[in-house]
């Protein structure tokens, strides 16, 4: 039976990603941005659609109210921005896509919008930009705002963000640029319009002052959850980030869901690629996995407790991490992964120990064994599916890319299901050649 094809993205950050473990002599030596142009070059030799750098702008401390926890693990902190790294990766590849997150919330809008059409010329079109909204108040506190507004605001405020930027790209018409020796025009003048934007939040006269950039604008990307973050995506954006709670199941509809909202914006749903945030673990012997040792669960508890802490908003530091899952935890951000603890505790006796003490990320989907074995799962998963693809979780897991490039990814080549070649050449035409 063929295989359903699919896209595969690399979820990383700007930062010590192979700390704890054997990334330890890594250092700074990261900071450079060396480590992530082999990064780049391994992963555009296993023809990956793109990489994805995930940021935030907070040394967390949600944890106990300390700051120790996260930097002394590199959990959320220190990270450096991936903006001025796209175009350093691009210098030594030539066809994987290279995606930022950027903020809505804390840019101004020709700011960021001059910066991705800048970036977009120097990687010869190849830029995407992850558009959030923002979750953490300590991040408000350092743009000396005194709290986030509302997720609901944020995101219409991110949605005239979204209006003003695509109208100060095309402020600038394709063939404005003449540079004709011969008439001595250089750029013509009737081709680039003043905006003249006025909206709730923002105001802008344009024109951009930069150049038309190779994709006309960045490939746009985005994870709603939320109805209104869902609404925000299926509107705006070319790739979607899909979580795979509810399994199968749950991937599918959040995928059917996508493709309705946008079909109501008037847009067509195969423009879309909903890709699924994972890790994989994989085991070269005999698939099974290596005992962990009491520093790494600890290790791992650290830095999963940190991470939950910032993206629940819950001061786990506050509760029992031994006794089941206390079932009175409020969560400030995102519910449903803390109702998916509370009824590990209540069903199972689960602790928060136990639950944060596994390998990183758990997504209750297992895509662990061999490197054939995980390649066949991915592959059952997204036949099920049936689309996008997925974005697997680099960070903290990349002592396994050896046996993810060479071993998983030509399991998924031999039998059809991820590309062995790019055609196109920016990242919209790679994206669009299936
Ligand atoms: C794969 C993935 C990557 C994300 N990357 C970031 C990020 O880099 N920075 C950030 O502030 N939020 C990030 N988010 C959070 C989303 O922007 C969004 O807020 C979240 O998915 C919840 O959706 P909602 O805002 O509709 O509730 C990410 C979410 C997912 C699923």
């Amino acid at each position: 039976m063929a295989h359903t094809k699919f896209h595969l993205g690399y979820f990383t950050k700007f930062g010590a990603t192979s700390w704890p473990g054997d990334g330890k002599e890594f250092g700074s030596q990261w900071t450079d941005g060396s480590y992530h142009k082999e990064l780049a070059k391994m992963l555009e030799a296993a023809k990956f659609d793109f990489i994805l750098f995930e940021d935030s702008l907070i040394v967390g401390d949600r944890y106990g109210g300390s700051m120790e926890l996260d930097l002394k693990n590199a959990t959320l902190s220190p990270k450096l921005d991936p903006l001025p790294l796209l175009p350093v990766m691009a210098q030594d590849t030539s066809h994987i896509g290279l995606i930022a997150t950027a903020s809505t919330t804390f840019y101004p809008p020709y700011l960021l919008a001059r910066l991705l059409s800048t970036i977009d010329s120097l990687t010869k079109g190849r830029a995407g930009w992850n558009m959030v909204t923002s979750s953490e108040k300590n991040a408000a506190l350092n743009f000396g705002m005194d709290k986030l507004l509302p997720p609901t605001v944020r995101y219409d405020i991110a949605d005239e963000f979204v209006e003003l930027s695509r109208q100060l790209w095309d402020s600038w018409e394709d063939g404005a640029l003449v540079a004709n020796t011969e008439t001595g025009v250089y750029v013509d003048h009737t081709k680039v319009h003043t905006i003249n934007f006025e909206g709730e939040h923002f105001r802008s006269r344009g024109p951009l002052n930069a150049l038309r950039c190779p994709q006309g604008h960045p490939v746009l990307c985005q994870a709603g959850a939320s109805e209104r973050g869902r609404d925000f995506s299926a509107k705006n954006a070319e790739v979607i980030l899909g979580m795979m709670t509810g399994g199968v199941a749950g991937m599918k509809a959040y995928r059917d869901d996508i493709r309705r909202r946008a079909e109501s914006f008037g847009r067509n749903p195969d423009d879309i690629k909903v890709v699924y945030l994972t890790p994989v673990h994989i085991y070269p012997d005999g698939g099974e996995p290596p005992e962990m040792s009491d520093a790494d669960k600890q290790s791992a508890f650290e830095h999963n407790i940190v991470m939950a802490s910032s993206s629940l908003d819950v001061d786990f530091s506050l509760y029992d991490v031994d006794a089941p899952v206390p079932q009175d935890i409020v969560a400030g951000g995102h519910t449903s992964a803390l109702e998916h603890m509370k009824k590990a505790g209540r069903e199972e006796g689960k602790s928060l120990r136990d639950l944060f003490s596994t390998a990183k990320g758990a997504s209750g989907m297992d895509f662990s064994g061999t490197a054939e074995q995980v390649a066949d799962k991915l592959m059952a998963v997204m036949d099920e599916v049936g689309g996008d693809g997925f974005l697997i979780e680099g960070s903290g897991y990349n002592r396994q890319l050896p046996d993810l490039v060479n071993g998983v990814i030509p399991a998924l080549q031999k039998a059809g299901a991820v590309r062995t070649e790019y055609s196109g050449t920016t990242l919209r035409e790679i994206l669009r050649e299936f």
